[in-house]
């Protein structure tokens, strides 16, 4: 009898206990704060939040309760720290394989001095994660974007060695000035050589005054412009730059796992390639090099976090090559412990979770192989996770 396609889930987080600590022993976001008369304490991530946070911050100076609606962040579940809870979680939803990664904003606050070793001691932390429970636990890598560019280089050697690790997470901004930057090519490079995947993971957004001005509203957004819009442009604009750079054609063994289905860039990247194309300044140049939809079709891999068979039907388009319709580079994901249902139980069914599988049954078949090629067999075989997990040091 064949036996089932698993089903893996490639966009996965948590935060170590120990990386939680930091987050409580600073003053400014990313933070970790306790409000009386909550029963989580706070995990407030974006930096638009500041208000709020100090707000919340002086009533509690008061000794008052704020109100559960104007406390900045979100609660900080044991989803977020806990293995036992994530193995869980899978088994809740039928996820036979996690690929973990640390959550936003990962390691790029650190302190220089400091990166290095607590790199190495997350990247521990999920090795020991994953060796608990082998077969169904692998992750990608964090990365000390501000060390010393030796350290950077010396960690990705290191987990390049690692026997669960297929991969890196990092944020759009690189060393501090974008991917695009020439100072992070050596990165690139080595990664791309190292043959280690890049989940690339917004968590900047977009400047808060991008929202405009709020004349005569009443009432708040929440999240929802930060995380449904900015989120999902901070990628696009990330990539578009690194394929504008020529970065893509200078190193053609970089892999890229875009989250969120690519951002809106399987939407515009005919756009893009038109704006290129009619852009006096780049065409020369464009003329010698592949275009995006190129790069999307050789280097890029797309998450199927996108909650609705309509983004999803315009990210297997935008990724296939001719020969494939893009079946076979796109990943299924779940953002856990993101998105938790507000009406539910939270150690039952997580409709963030449905959203997503039905969206792949909607667009490719309930059941079919394409969709058991998007809800696991494209990521076992592109992250190689039926590989034995022997020690490569
Ligand atoms: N999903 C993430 O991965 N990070 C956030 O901050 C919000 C949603
Ligand atoms: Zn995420």
């Amino acid at each position: 009898m064949a036996s089932k396609t698993p089903v893996v889930d490639v966009h996965t987080h948590m935060y170590p206990p120990e990386y939680i600590q930091i987050l409580e022993s600073r003053d400014a976001i990313p933070i970790v704060r306790s409000f009386p008369g909550t029963a989580d304490p706070r995990i407030v991530l974006l930096s638009t939040e500041m208000a709020p946070l100090k707000e919340a911050e002086a009533a509690a100076a008061r000794g008052e309760a704020p109100s559960i609606s104007a406390l900045p962040g979100r609660p900080l579940t044991s989803h977020y720290a806990s293995v036992a809870q994530k193995i869980h979680f899978m088994d809740t939803h039928g996820i036979d394989v996690s690929v973990l990664s640390l959550a936003n904003p990962w390691l790029d606050f650190v302190d220089k001095d400091q990166a290095g070793a607590l790199a190495a001691s997350v990247n521990a932390g999920f090795s020991a994660m994953c060796k608990a429970h082998p077969g169904r636990l692998f992750f990608f890598a964090a990365l000390p974007v501000t060390a010393p560019s030796d350290v950077l280089l010396q960690t990705i050697a290191d987990v390049a060695k690692l026997p669960y690790c297929r991969g890196v997470i990092l944020g759009t901004g690189g060393l501090g000035q974008g991917l695009d930057d020439l100072a992070m090519e050596p990165v690139l490079s080595a990664l791309a050589n190292a043959g280690l995947i890049i989940f690339l993971h917004p968590h900047y957004g977009l400047p808060g005054e991008v929202w405009g001005p709020r004349g005569g509203t009443t009432g708040e957004y929440g999240h929802v412009l930060p995380l449904a819009l900015g989120f999902p442009m901070e990628t696009t604009i990330a990539v578009t730059r690194l394929f504008l750079a020529g970065v893509f054609d200078r190193l053609p063994k970089l892999r890229l796992l875009l989250a969120h289905s690519g951002g809106t860039l399987p939407f515009l990247a005919g756009r893009i390639d038109s704006c290129v194309r009619h852009d006096a300044h780049l065409w020369k140049a464009a003329q010698s090099r592949r275009s995006i939809w190129d790069v999307l079709h050789e280097q890029v891999y797309l998450d199927a976090v996108v909650y609705s068979d309509v983004g999803l039907q315009a990210a297997i388009a935008a990724s296939g090559g001719a020969k494939t319709g893009g079946l076979d580079r796109l990943m299924f994901g779940t953002d856990h412990p993101f998105f938790p249902p507000l009406d539910s139980d939270e150690q039952g069914e997580w409709e963030s979770v449905s959203m997503n599988a039905d969206a792949v049954s909607k667009a490719l078949g309930d059941g079919s192989a394409e969709a058991a090629a998007v809800m696991g067999g494209n990521a076992t075989r592109i992250l190689r996770l039926y590989e034995e997990s022997t020690d490569k040091a």
